[in-house]
């Protein structure tokens, strides 16, 4: 080989391999991978930018960016552990309550920031209610579950008006004919289906914008999930709804779009029926269709 030639191939010397990648575990998701589909409404309530979500050293949620609308149920589906709670307590800072979680990104509710160290985070929580997987109902009557709230945050004057809302409240949450006779006996006593719309009842006498709902049929029977998911229909005239569900049939059937996570990362976001009819991303359709998950 002459001097010219071994000179160009140092030239032309490609750049020396990367060293091998550290084996993780699996992760299809190539990194800084953008959301598919269209992550803005019209009429956002709230507003999620660039929101991800440590605990300790671990990854809970990466870079979320998500609005959610007035009056729309949007739902939020994908497997165990992907971050779909740990997302929605983001929204009412609710993770603030554990210790090693830390938020960033930034977070408006109605264009405010819910990080504004001015904001009263309780007041928060009363305009962003939350219903559990577990219905949760204080160990007081039915009437206190619901009158709780209110009284709390001083929205009612006296037993006429805490009367009100508690009828009020619990019409909303279609449990008021079941209970009307027995406002004085412990919410406990209920049904499990009864709870949890004495939870939903105790959700909306404090007058929420949004309601988030982390898997809140789970513990149900199908009649009890049925009335649920009918309530969440009739409860979207007034109120935003964020749920999470591990039913892909109840997304389909209480959501106007749906939004699906993997490995802490929003993957896809879409109208309920695009996502499941015709997702655009491979991990949507793999979960959807059944292949994990
Ligand atoms: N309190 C916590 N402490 C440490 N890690 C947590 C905590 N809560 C959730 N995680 C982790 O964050 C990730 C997302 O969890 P989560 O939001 O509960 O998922 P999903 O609701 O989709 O099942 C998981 O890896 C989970 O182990
Ligand atoms: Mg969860």
């Amino acid at each position: 080989m002459n001097a010219t030639a071994s000179e160009m191939l140092l030239v032309n010397e490609p750049p020396p391999p990367p060293p091998p990648a550290e084996p993780v575990a699996a992760d299809p998701v190539p990194a800084g991978i953008e959301t598919v589909g269209r992550i803005t409404v019209d009429q956002p309530r709230m507003t999620s930018r660039n929101v991800s979500v440590m605990y300790g050293d671990k990854m809970g949620i990466e870079d979320v960016n998500l609005d959610i609308g007035k009056n729309e149920v949007l739902a939020m589906i994908g497997p165990s552990g992907c971050g779909k709670s740990t997302f929605l307590r983001c929204l009412n800072r609710m993770n603030d309550t554990v210790d090693v979680c830390r938020v960033t990104g930034t977070i408006r509710l109605d264009g405010e920031d819910v990080h504004d160290p001015r904001l009263d985070v309780v007041q928060l929580r009363a305009r962003v209610g939350m219903v559990f997987q577990k219905p949760n109902p204080f160990p007081k009557s039915i009437y206190d579950n619901v009158a709780y709230g209110p009284r709390i945050h001083g929205l009612a004057e006296g037993r006429r008006e805490t009367d009100a809302i508690v009828q009020r409240s619990l019409e909303k949450a279609g449990l008021w004919n079941e209970v009307r006779d027995r406002l004085e006996q412990p919410g406990t006593g209920l049904s499990g289906g009864q709870q949890q719309r004495l939870c939903i009842a105790r959700a909306i006498a404090v007058s929420p914008e949004v309601i988030l709902m982390d898997e809140p049929c789970s513990a149900l029977d199908p009649i009890a999930t049925a009335r649920i998911e009918e309530l969440i229909d009739e409860l979207r005239e007034n109120y935003t709804i964020v749920i999470v569900t591990h039913s892909m049939q109840q997304a389909a059937r209480v959501s106007q779009r749906t939004a699906y996570f993997h490995l802490g990362r929003l993957i896809e976001v879409g109208e309920t029926s695009q996502i499941f009819t015709n997702p655009r991303h491979d991990l949507t359709e793999d979960y959807i269709t059944g292949r994990f998950g």
